[in-house]
């Protein structure tokens, strides 16, 4: 049986195969996110991949339902597998925001599904580290994101020499288009078309705005000038005071896809232009309000990185690390008489806290210590009675035995 397209089978390493995926880079990268999120005052939250269809249908765009898993389930009710997290989070936040002080600062990791034609890049299920402020309307809160998004793809060895935050407003795409005579019913509209500018010929792009009354030339300008809005300068001033400056620059032509943006929204991309996103965020200041039914107003703003785009630059960076297995002790049970006090004191190093490997069945000596070995194991610890063990440094070479009670604190 094979997996579906666009799926993936995680493995530990060393990989069997090209086609499979690394169990070990993926937790790597989970204990980074969740590493420099708390080191920024995130706490984690979670939300069910199965959501109600129109959690989503309402309040993504187009794009993203598009490309929804959705089904009735047993009980005739319509459903969809999370294609994103920011939906739930706003249906979290509405439901308890009064037991929260603000700004909420908060992140998940969840596993997303989208049906996507698949590409370098793109697969049907993904991870993203979520990281939301909930409740600050000031720039600052949107400079304090953005810092997190930098030191975060930091922390994974990439540097400005890699790296490129691609800041953008909707706020002022929304002066272009109205000062421009543009019907505020087509706005968001207008706002997908500067969206795939890059991923379109000219030609039609530049039909498609005149169709709203723009053109092409009008857009590029705009694009070229990148003159900062006020929000925009102001956090580009507190990047510059944390001395995160550098990774940070205007681009115009970032304007996200998804419906729910309401102001400042920004990329992170690999400097030269070889992979796509590695992240995207932005503000998105109505849709608490709109999830809640109006009961709940609180201005908004988070970006998701994904895992999959991610891994591909730390792999053509050699940003990953080698990946080993962590046995501490190899307990080697020689004389099968020893077989109930070895298992004592396996038993008493794991609660020590020490990864600790034995052969389940007897073994020869040296198939015992080969497997010691191959596990990279820190210590052989060989059972010379029932209650005095031989502990061996495989690095040092340095030998010592110790009484069963004493074994964890040579250990340490
Ligand atoms: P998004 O731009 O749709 O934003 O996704 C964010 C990142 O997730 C992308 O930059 C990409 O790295 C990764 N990603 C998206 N789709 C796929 C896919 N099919 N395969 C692999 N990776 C993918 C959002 O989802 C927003 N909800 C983010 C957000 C949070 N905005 C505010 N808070």
């Amino acid at each position: 049986m094979e997996r579906l397209p666009g799926f993936r089978d995680f493995y530990p390493e060393p990989l069997p195969h090209q086609d499979v995926w690394s169990a070990d880079a993926r937790q790597f990268i989970f204990d980074t996110w969740r590493t420099v999120a708390r080191r920024y005052n995130f706490r984690e939250y979670d939300g069910p991949p199965l959501e109600p269809l129109e959690l989503f249908t309402t309040k993504s765009g187009e794009e993203i339902v598009g490309q929804l898993y959705n089904f009735a389930d047993k009980g005739a009710r319509n459903v969809a597998l999370r294609p994103e997290m920011t939906p739930t989070l706003a249906r979290m936040v509405a439901a308890h925001e009064r037991n929260y002080k603000k700004p909420i600062k908060w992140f998940a990791l969840p596993q997303l599904f989208r049906y996507e034609r698949q590409q370098k890049g793109r697969l049907r299920e993904h991870f993203q580290f979520n990281a939301d402020i909930i409740g600050e309307a000031d720039p600052a809160a949107d400079a304090e994101l953005i810092a997190l998004l930098i030191d975060t793809l930091r922390a994974f060895g990439l540097t400005e020499q890699d790296l490129v935050i691609r800041l953008s407003s909707r706020n002022a795409w929304h002066d272009f288009f109205k000062h421009g005579g543009g019907d505020m019913a087509h706005e968001y509209a207008f706002y997908q078309i500067v969206d795939k500018l890059e991923r379109e010929a000219p030609e039609s792009s530049d039909e498609k705005l005149r169709a709203l009354g723009f053109s092409l030339e009008a857009v590029n300008t705009f694009i070229e000038k990148g003159a900062p809005t006020v929000e925009l300068q102001s956090i580009l001033d507190n990047l510059a005071a944390r001395g995160l400056r550098s990774f940070a620059k205007i681009d115009y032509r970032v304007i996200r896809g998804l419906a729910y943006y309401t102001g400042v929204v920004f990329e992170a991309f690999d400097a030269k232009g070889e992979f796509r996103a590695i992240a995207g965020g932005g503000r998105y200041d109505n849709l608490v309000k709109l999830i809640s039914g109006d009961k709940v107003n609180l201005p908004a703003l988070g970006f998701g990185m994904g895992d999959v785009v991610l891994l591909e630059i730390l792999k053509s960076r050699g940003r990953l690390p080698q990946f080993d297995s962590h046995v501490d002790v190899f307990i080697l049970i020689e004389d099968e008489a020893l077989r109930p006090p070895a298992l004592k004191l396996t038993q008493d190093l794991r609660t020590a806290g020490f990864a600790v490997e034995y052969p389940l069945t007897p073994a020869k000596s040296d198939k015992q210590f080969k497997r010691a070995q191959e596990l990279k194991a820190g210590f052989t610890a060989k059972l010379e009675s029932d209650s005095y063990v031989r502990i061996r440094n495989l690095k040092t070479r340095e030998e010592i035995v110790a009484g069963f009670a004493d074994a964890a604190n040579h250990l340490k």
